[in-house]
């Protein structure tokens, strides 16, 4: 062996310290013990708990467990600083989060090496990653300060934020969710998990040496029960949150009817595809990286590994090696490429995990490596050939374990990665630059990486879908989530007119006879086929004066049930294209207005009001979805790694609408059409009080070639079909326009599946008002936006 060989195979580390002096002598500074920030003030510390250095086991400070009286003294505080700051120019606002992300970069170790000491994750990281990103996302977001009111014209800030994060990006989850909330103008009540509170304290230092004008910051520690103080807080008008899928839920429940904004950032499984024909050994590195990373204790970690069976046995077999050169060890060494996990309570859950998944036939590899006593360390661990009906190929471990299975066909492939009920990221690695974009797109993920992995940046959203969440955090949609409609702000209660109220009284099914000329009652229309309704009883439908002008089925649980399986079939209209969307939108436009007149004398009949109008306005609003089908697009990122993301405007998938009780056509055309211009089916509920227009327009339907279950209706009692459209798992999305009391059902209702809601709470929205209603508004609330990032260069 000549002398260099020889050198690289006797190589061994030797250690390579950062020392934690600096950050020992800040938090000696404090006398190790803190009590919040509010009003730009400390206030004495409380009642406290510890917050621990999980390599060692050493208490690093004592942290205050904010009270309902501290969280409510924080909001106070926000709530008083808002107007000033919410009136400076943008120009100035930008100016302060120039400042902030300055001194981040000033005191850059400072934060790396408190980060690493709280939370474990090795200096490597810390310093390289998460303090970088952080710093770029306050440069970032200066800019958006600045340019708010250009690129989000009539739209105002929500007001006070509460923001809840979790301890495995403290720093950097403090920064994605206080950067864009103080570019748009809000003022904030943060606080950082448990675990991990100390970056949250340093940075509120910041922003005094920042000078940023007292109460736009609030930093609040606690536990579960101060973020709960904070989501329950009536004065709070928006919450961020990024966590757990099962505190995301508690949430959403938490918060439904408040009309408070909402975003989740929940938990992942994502699938790490591997197919045959990829450079395994950069594949094999990028999934060093993409479970590995800060111990697996990642939101996007690439935790469920598919490779294509040719080259499993391979594959794995470089996987196992490279795992056996991974280093577990002392996080403040700079050669350390895993740390420890936040605490004793995550080391033992995931140690659970990989005993259940191993009893449940798992194969379990652990390489012969060293790892140190008496902290939280764990071995990189792979459990390969997994069922996909084992725990750990469907639990998110959030720890440093892979779970591995294999594919043989890309179909297969895209079929276990989205057999998971998150959908957080992706990653897909092949040579071949057809099937990774014809595979990205089929992937139900807010992310998806190619050939590379835990790429982030300020400038490209980053956010789940199903039950990974919603709300984007980064790029303009990341904006746009801490931003909303000025006039929404100053909407009235609802004043339903005697004809757009449903009779409340008990119903005798045999009071109505059938009227003359009415011979028929109407049925329900699913999957492009006119359906009898399952309960057998059907409902009648009064004018104005009360007479009776015809009859439809009372829809129950059944046909809903019937309705969403083929909403469910007709997703393939989501891969139609946009132009051909907009054809058959416009060809719906153009049978209705051949029906304008027996549309709009049905739509008296029922109301009493102006028909013609409503016909017209239900037509020219077809028209202007149609128009938007091919342009309300994505855009294309360019972040400063040679990638570009390009950010895709996808369907939400099977959507549940309630109609409003008023404008019985223009009120289901208005929420239908964009949501159908997206790529979206849907299971439409029309107005209770007059259905008939609904029920007429399957006619126009089935001229005008929509495919079949694009467009279900089902007819009947609002409030009940909400609810088992809102407990559905096979809705992605609902939308009800109707009274306060069933929103707030809805939206609580809705956290089952982690649906996007909208709702009207009760609130009148003119719904004929082109300038709100005919553009980005409902649209943007029948997308999501998923990044896929691609690189370039040889
Ligand atoms: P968690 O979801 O309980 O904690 C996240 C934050 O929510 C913390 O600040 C916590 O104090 C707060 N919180 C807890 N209960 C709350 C409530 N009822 N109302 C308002 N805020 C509340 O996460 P935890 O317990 O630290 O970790 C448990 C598991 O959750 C992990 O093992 C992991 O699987 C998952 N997790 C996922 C994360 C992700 O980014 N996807 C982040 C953190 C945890
Ligand atoms: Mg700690």
């Amino acid at each position: 062996m000549n002398k260099i060989a020889e050198i690289f195979t006797s190589l061994d580390y030797g250690p390579a310290p950062e020392s934690p002096d600096l950050a020992l002598a800040w938090l000696a500074a404090h006398e190790n013990r803190f009590g919040h920030f509010i009003d730009g003030k400390w206030t004495k510390p409380g009642k406290t708990f510890a917050s621990e250095n999980p390599a060692t086991g050493k208490k690093l400070a004592d942290v205050t467990d904010g009270t309902a009286e501290d969280v409510d003294a924080a909001v106070k505080a926000a709530r008083a600083a808002f107007p000033k700051w919410s009136a400076l120019s943008g120009y100035e606002r930008g100016k302060y989060l120039y400042a902030i992300a300055r001194l981040i970069q000033k005191h850059s170790r400072l934060f790396a090496v408190l980060e690493t000491m709280d939370n474990g994750k090795p200096i490597r990281e810390s310093r390289d990653v998460d303090i970088p990103l952080v710093a770029r996302h306050f440069y970032h977001h200066a800019g958006w300060a600045q340019h708010r009111d250009r690129e989000f014209p009539d739209h105002v800030p929500y007001g006070v934020c509460g923001q809840i994060i979790p301890w495995n990006f403290p720093l950097l989850m403090l920064a994605w969710k206080i950067a864009p909330a103080l570019a748009a103008g809000n003022t904030v009540v943060l606080k950082p998990a448990e675990f991990t509170s100390l970056t949250a304290l340093l940075f509120a230092e910041i922003c005094e040496k920042a000078h940023l004008p007292r109460g736009v910051v609030n930093i609040v520690t606690g536990e579960g029960d101060t973020g709960a103080a904070i989501t329950g807080h009536p004065d709070i008008d928006k919450i961020a949150f990024t966590g757990s899928t099962e505190v995301g839920k508690i949430i959403r429940k938490a918060t439904a009817g408040t009309g408070k904004g909402l975003s989740l950032e929940l938990g992942g499984k994502s699938p790490y595809i591997v197919f045959d024909d990829a450079d395994i050994d950069s594949a094999i590195e990028g999934l060093v990286d993409a479970i590995w990373f800060n111990q697996g204790q990642v939101c996007c970690a690439g935790s469920r590994l598919l490779v294509q069976e040719s080259i499993e046995d391979r594959f794995l077999e470089k996987l196992k090696k490279r795992m056996s050169t991974l280093r577990v060890g002392d996080p403040l060494d700079k050669a350390v490429d895993i740390g420890a996990l936040v605490a004793p309570v995550q080391v033992a859950r995931v140690t659970d995990l990989v005993k259940k998944g191993v009893a449940e036939g798992g194969q379990l590899y652990e390489p012969d490596i060293d790892i140190p006593g008496g902290g939280c360390f764990l071995k990189p661990t792979l459990i390969s050939h997994v069922s996909p009906a084992n725990t750990v190929a469907s639990e998110e471990i959030f720890g440093p374990v892979l779970v591995e299975m294999s594919f043989r066909t890309p179909e297969e492939a895209v079929a276990l990665a989205n057999n998971t009920r998150y959908g957080l990221a992706a990653t897909i690695w092949t040579e071949n630059v057809n099937l990774a974009l014809d595979i990205a797109p089929k992937l139900k993920a807010g992310v998806v990486w190619i050939n590379s992995t835990n790429n982030f940046d300020a400038a490209v959203g980053f956010g789940g879908y199903k039950e990974s969440g919603f709300g984007r955090e980064g790029g303009k949609e990341g904006m746009a989530s801490y931003l909303k409609p000025k006039w929404e702000k100053e909407l009235k209660p609802f004043k339903a007119t005697a004809a757009a109220t449903a009779s409340s009284r008990p119903r005798n099914p045999l009071e109505d006879s059938t009227p003359p000329g009415v011979d028929q009652t109407a049925k329900m229309y699913i999957g492009g086929k006119q359906a009898r309704p399952d309960s057998g009883y059907s409902r009648p439908v009064h004018g104005p004066s009360g007479a009776l002008v015809g009859e439809v089925g009372d829809g129950n649980r059944k046909d809903i049930r019937n309705a969403v399986e083929a909403a469910r079939a007709a997703l393939g209209w989501a891969t139609t294209s946009a132009h051909n969307r907009a054809q058959i939108l416009y060809f719906l436009a153009e049978n209705l207005e051949y029906r304008a007149e027996e549309f709009a004398a049905r739509i008296k009949a029922q109301t009493g009001e102006d028909g013609a109008a409503e016909v017209a306005a239900s037509v020219e609003r077809l028209f202007a979805f149609a128009g938007w089908a091919d342009k309300y697009d994505g855009a294309v990122h360019n972040p400063p790694q040679r990638m570009v993301a390009t950010a895709m405007v996808e369907a939400l998938g099977a959507m549940a609408i309630l109609a409003p009780p008023s404008r019985p056509l223009l009120g289901s055309i208005a929420l239908v059409a964009p949501a159908l211009a997206m790529g979206n089916t849907v299971v439409l509920v029309p107005s209770e009080k007059s259905p008939l227009s609904m029920t007429d327009f399957y006619q126009v339907l089935e001229t005008s070639d929509v495919p079949a279950g694009v467009l279900n209706i089902v007819t009947g009692e609002s409030r009940v079909l909400a609810k088992t459209l809102a407990e559905h798992d096979g809705i992605d999305a609902i939308w009800f326009a109707g009274d306060a009391e069933t929103s707030k059902m809805v939206e609580a209702a809705s956290a089952g599946n982690v649906k996007q809601t909208w709702t009207s709470r009760g609130l009148y929205y003119d719904l004929a008002d082109k300038l709100k209603f005919e553009g980005d508004y409902f649209l943007r609330r029948a997308t999501q936006v998923k990044n896929v990032w691609i690189p370039y260069g040889a």
